[in-house]
């Protein structure tokens, strides 16, 4: 019972996978820490000598790039796809890479001028290593099939690439340090129209505050770094939202109709 007890217990917590064939304990003491010498003790007797003058400071170790700045840097070195890909396989300053299975990088076609941002992979992506696979993948992909679109005629990606453990939420340092990424992903791919999909894609990539309810079904201007002009970008409801809120189904079948037309009118 007390096996069952903690199992539940976990997966209260949100670890609903097992990612390795052995438990590692998080709380095992660290290794052990570099010994700093211990500095000489102040004579305080009244006889001593005054103490001498404090030497200057030692300059501080050149500061490591933060994680977000090495994104940034690593991102705009990349040339092509294949070399943003490579990039983001080989990142460590994010560390959802750590517990993810794969790397969930995009799917379709990068040349249709068209393309969807998402929030971030869950369970069925992570497996997969592939963008919106699972059930809100599959309610997109019949969204987008309505207004005859499938996945030759359309790019889509994510703005986190790793799964979040749980499916929780991107922390506000994750997406910090994804974003780089995601930006030059757009810059490489040019698409001629944005799909943002939810919230978190829609505030990171027009840097707003503003919720996606009063964003949606309008198009907007996405300026991208290293893009001469702005891309068109039409914020959506995201469709794991829609399976959750039937009412909503409404509202995002007219943002269909509104993408649907902008592309004609292309
Ligand atoms: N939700 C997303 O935002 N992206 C995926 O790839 C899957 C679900």
């Amino acid at each position: 019972m007390d096996a069952l007890a903690a199992l539940r217990l976990q997966l209260e917590w949100g670890a609903d996978e097992a990612l390795g064939e052995l438990p590692v304990d998080r709380f095992a003491a660290p290794a052990a820490r570099p010994h700093i010498a211990e500095a000489p003790r102040r004579d305080s007797s009244p006889s001593a000598a005054p103490p001498a003058p404090k030497p200057a400071a030692p300059p501080p170790p050149a500061a490591l790039p933060m994680p977000a700045q090495r994104a940034r840097d690593i991102a705009a070195g990349c040339k092509s796809l294949a070399d943003l890909r490579a990039a983001l396989a080989a990142f460590d300053g994010c560390p959802l890479s750590t517990t993810a299975t794969n790397l969930v990088f995009a799917d379709g076609n990068p040349a249709s001028g068209l393309m969807l941002v998402g929030e971030g992979p869950g369970a069925e992506e992570d497996r997969a290593g592939l963008p919106f696979v699972g059930a809100s993948g599959q309610f997109l992909d019949r969204m987008l099939a309505s207004i005859g679109l499938d996945r030759s005629a359309y790019y889509i990606t994510n703005l986190i690439p790793w799964r979040p453990p749980g499916n929780r939420n991107p922390t506000d340092s994750e997406i910090v340090v994804c974003l780089p990424f995601l930006l030059r992903h757009i810059a490489l791919v040019r698409p001629k129209r944005l799909v943002l999909l939810g919230n978190m894609s829609v505030q990171s990539v027009l840097g707003t505050k503003t919720g996606i309810t009063r964003m949606r079904g309008r198009w907007v201007e996405a300026h991208i770094e290293g893009l001469t002009a702005p891309v068109p970008a039409l914020p959506m409801l995201h469709p794991a939202y829609l399976l959750r809120n039937h009412g909503a189904k409404r509202e995002a079948w007219a943002d269909m109709i509104a993408l649907r037309r902008a592309l004609d009118e292309n």
